[in-house]
Formats: C-alpha cells, sequence, structure tokens
C-alpha cells in the first residue's frame, strides 16, 4: 500500500499588495460581475483573462431557466477568448462575485468543470496560469491550474 498527498498552495494578498497588472486584472473582474446575467441565483460572478500581448478579456455568468443550459463566468471569458484570440494564450485568470450584499468578502474558488477548461487553456498555453480570487478580504494568488485540480485528465490520454 502507497499513500499520496496532493497540496494547494496559494497565497492571501491584500488588494493593495497586488502587482499593478494583478490589481488591474481583479477589477476588470469586479467590472465584468455588472455584466453577468443571474436572474435566478443573484449571485454575479465576473471572471477576466489575460492574454500574452495584454489583451483583457472579460465573462460573466449567463443563466438560464433550463439551468444546465446556463455558463459560469470563468469558461464564458475563456471560450470568449479562444474564440475572439485564437493565436493568444491566456497567462492569468482574475475571478470575483457579487451577491445582494455587494462584492463577496470570500474569495470564489472556480467549480469543477471550469477548473477542467482551465487546465485546457493552460495546457494549450505551455505555461502555468495566474489565478486571482478575490473577495473584499484579499485576494488568493495561485500559481498553475494543477494547484486546484489535482490527478487531471488531459490530452495526454487520448490516444493518438
Ligand atoms: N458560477 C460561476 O459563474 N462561477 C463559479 O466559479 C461558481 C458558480 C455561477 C453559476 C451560476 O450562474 C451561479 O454562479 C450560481 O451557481
Amino acid at each position: 500500500m502507497k499513500e499520496f498527498t496532493h497540496e494547494c498552495h496559494y497565497t492571501l494578498y491584500a488588494f493593495d499588495e497586488l502587482a499593478e497588472a494583478d490589481r488591474q486584472l481583479v477589477l476588470s473582474a469586479q467590472e465584468a460581475t455588472k455584466r453577468s446575467y443571474a436572474p435566478y441565483s443573484h449571485f454575479h460572478v465576473g471572471a477576466a483573462v489575460r492574454l500574452t500581448d495584454g489583451t483583457i478579456v472579460l465573462g460573466s455568468n449567463q443563466e438560464n431557466a433550463a439551468f444546465p443550459s446556463g455558463l459560469c463566468a470563468e469558461r464564458t471569458a475563456l471560450f470568449a477568448a479562444g474564440a475572439q484570440h485564437p493565436e493568444q494564450s491566456i497567462v492569468a485568470l482574475a475571478i470575483a462575485a457579487a451577491d445582494a450584499d455587494g462584492l463577496t468578502s470570500i474569495p470564489t474558488p472556480p467549480c469543477g468543470a471550469c477548473r477542467q477548461v482551465m487546465l485546457e487553456s493552460e495546457t494549450r498555453a505551455g505555461s502555468p496560469m495566474r489565478i486571482l480570487l478575490y473577495g473584499t478580504q484579499g485576494t488568493y494568488v495561485i500559481e498553475g491550474v494543477k494547484q486546484l485540480l489535482p490527478l487531471t485528465f488531459d490530452g495526454s490520454f487520448l490516444k493518438e
């Protein structure tokens, strides 16, 4: 018998401690929460991705009366970036969320399906994605999707 442990390493920063580029991406994610369509959950999520050339692409959750037909903010942003800028790689992703009380105090972690899509973007980019999870109490900074998704399934499992 052999036991394995995965650790998730992340750092908590006060907003003012973040580097300028990170602050800018977090502010973009905050702005994106205002574009969310969430009449059912009233939980407004915003995502902002930075591309290799510095372009920022926004996404927000888009809900639907047939619940599974909606999409999370992160995947909206990642797919929009892939569709509009296929020649660019995604280097960073920031997430923020707002509920009836305003921007949430606890940072919002991406759901499992979004983590899998983030992994695909990271694999495509060939380098770890910088992940910024914003809350008014602070921002978690995470270096690479594998911190959030151990035992990853990626394209290397699929035979050509
Ligand atoms: N949601 C996101 O957009 N991203 C997440 O990481 C968590 C959940 C959305 C989906 C749904 O519209 C609402 O938040 C409540 O689950």
